[in-house]
């Protein structure tokens, strides 16, 4: 059965991407370097970049520097978005294009001018551009010379570097989010800049710095644009096991940890909750008098997040052997769900239970900004790709966001992650592809980059013509 309500006109439609994922071209245009020009590929690609030196080792592949080269066909790619009928494109600005070391005085005009190209293109095709400031890739520089967002130094640098973008593209861009996924680094530490310390003192002071560094953004941001600003959240909402009061004790734990970020930067200042959790973990941030202020001026207008999965809390002890991680935190099966090819449980329900459960908590408009599925696919015979997995996997999240809206939760759009097949975050693998348009490379680097449409492009394309009336129930 067809669902005949449409969604509203104003919903935006679109699809998401990163900087590091998709640009390729790492040392054109003066741009300086990231830690994603020396991840190699595979699922502990992390941990092996760590273990590496931060130099070119022969032989070695690095897929992040390539990726899908949107650098040189950023205007075959929004054509393409373009005929999908999109009405917005999330993409983010890679900080050592504009600031090659972070530390610069000046900005780098040639990285300024490709986002100027990027966003004129979007809007020459009436594409909302909604701009992440920080998708992970800080400066290489800043993480050799002070750990990343361990140090103070580092919220002054982005200030300065989202002041440059606000200045540049304010009059252009409407939507803004501030730190991609801000809460992951209390698992990967390694996305704040953490390369090294990353124990839980260190992960908390870092995000502290990433909570006054988006805070000065948000502020100089409503002094200088009209438009909005909101923060980026890694969503995963937790499950009891069974109805066992510890199950459901540890869930909602669980769940509150993922929530602390979102507390301070909704709310703007710590809550009662944290600072116990910082007491019980002996933490102690070490704040400047200012900080509470700060913290106040940064409250965001939306909260933006990114939905793939689930996740399943047990006190048993016996279900800790079973214990593994999904996208974000780590959980136990849930035998209701399937599960992708990367382990990541599908649970549509679950989109509506996030919505809700969020926008109880916050009461501010929340921003769908990365939801999909990631595949092993290759193209048939006739170069074709059948990809009606994808289409169900959207369909029946969409069916989920349509019945939270139902539910009276305020949702400013839906973007798919990814719309064209891009580097995996975790793994550096090509092979795991998200998109509506596949990307003739492997995982080895080799290939054509020739964008081929697969089914879901054209599916989509009817859900956005039809505002979401053709979705199945
Ligand atoms: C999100 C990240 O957590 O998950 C994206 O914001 C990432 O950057 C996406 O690509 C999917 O994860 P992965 O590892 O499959 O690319």
């Amino acid at each position: 059965m067809e669902y005949n309500k449409k969604f509203p006109s104003s919903f935006l439609w679109g699809g998401a991407t990163s900087s590091s994922q998709c640009e390729g071209a790492f040392d054109q245009g003066g741009k300086g370097l990231t830690l994603f020009d020396f991840m190699p590929v595979g699922k502990d690609r992390y941990q092996r970049m760590i273990e590496l030196p931060l130099s070119d080792q022969e032989d070695m592949h690095y897929p992040n520097r390539i990726a899908i080269d949107f650098y040189h066909h950023y205007k075959e790619d929004i054509r393409l978005l373009a005929e999908m009928g999109i009405k917005a494109f999330r993409f983010s600005i890679s900080w050592s294009r504009i600031y090659p070391t972070g530390e610069e005085e000046f900005p780098n005009e040639a990285g300024l001018k490709f986002y100027d190209g990027v966003i004129n293109e979007l809007l020459s095709y009436g594409i909302e551009p909604v701009v992440t400031i920080l998708h992970y890739d800080i400066p290489l520089h800043l993480i050799k010379k002070y750990n990343g967002f361990e140090s103070r130094k580092l919220v002054d640098y982005f200030e300065r570097y989202a002041i440059v973008l606000f200045k540049r593209y304010g009059s252009k861009v409407k939507y803004w989010m501030t730190f991609n996924e801000i809460n992951i680094m209390r698992y990967s530490p390694l996305d704040a800049g953490l390369l090294k310390n990353a124990n839980l003192q260190t992960i908390f002071q870092a995000a502290h710095h990433e909570f006054l560094a988006s805070a000065k953004a948000v502020a100089s941001f409503h002094q200088l644009c009209d438009g909005e600003i909101g923060m980026m959240l890694g969503y995963e909402p937790a499950y009891p096991k069974t109805c066992a009061p510890e199950d459901i004790l540890l869930s909602e734990q669980s769940e509150n940890e993922l929530l602390y970020f979102s507390d301070v930067q909704v709310y703007g200042y710590y809550s009662n909750t944290m600072k116990a959790f910082f007491r019980k973990n002996k933490i102690q941030i070490n704040m400047e008098p200012e900080d509470e202020h700060i913290l106040k001026l940064g409250k965001v207008d939306y909260l933006a997040l990114s939905y793939y999965s689930s996740s399943v809390c047990s006190s048993n002890p016996q279900d800790q052997s079973s214990v593994k991680r999904g996208n974000m935190i780590f959980g136990i099966d849930n035998p209701y769900l399937k599960e992708s090819e990367w382990g990541w449980t599908i649970d549509p329900i679950g989109m509506r239970i996030a919505l809700n459960r969020l926008y109880h908590r916050y009461h501010i408009p929340l921003f769908i900004v990365e939801n999909g599925i990631g595949v092993n696919e290759e193209l048939d015979q006739e170069g074709k790709l059948h990809d009606d997995y994808r289409i169900a996997y959207l369909n029946d999240h969409l069916r989920e966001v349509k019945k939270a809206m139902e539910d009276g939760v305020e949702v400013m759009g839906f973007l798919s992650w990814a719309p064209i097949d891009l580097v995996s975050a975790a793994s550096g693998q090509m092979s795991k592809r998200y998109g509506f348009i596949y990307v003739d490379l492997d995982d080895e680097g080799k290939g054509s980059l020739k964008r081929i449409k697969k089914d879901s492009f054209y599916w989509y394309r009817d859900v956005i013509k039809n505002q979401g009336r053709n979705i199945e129930l």
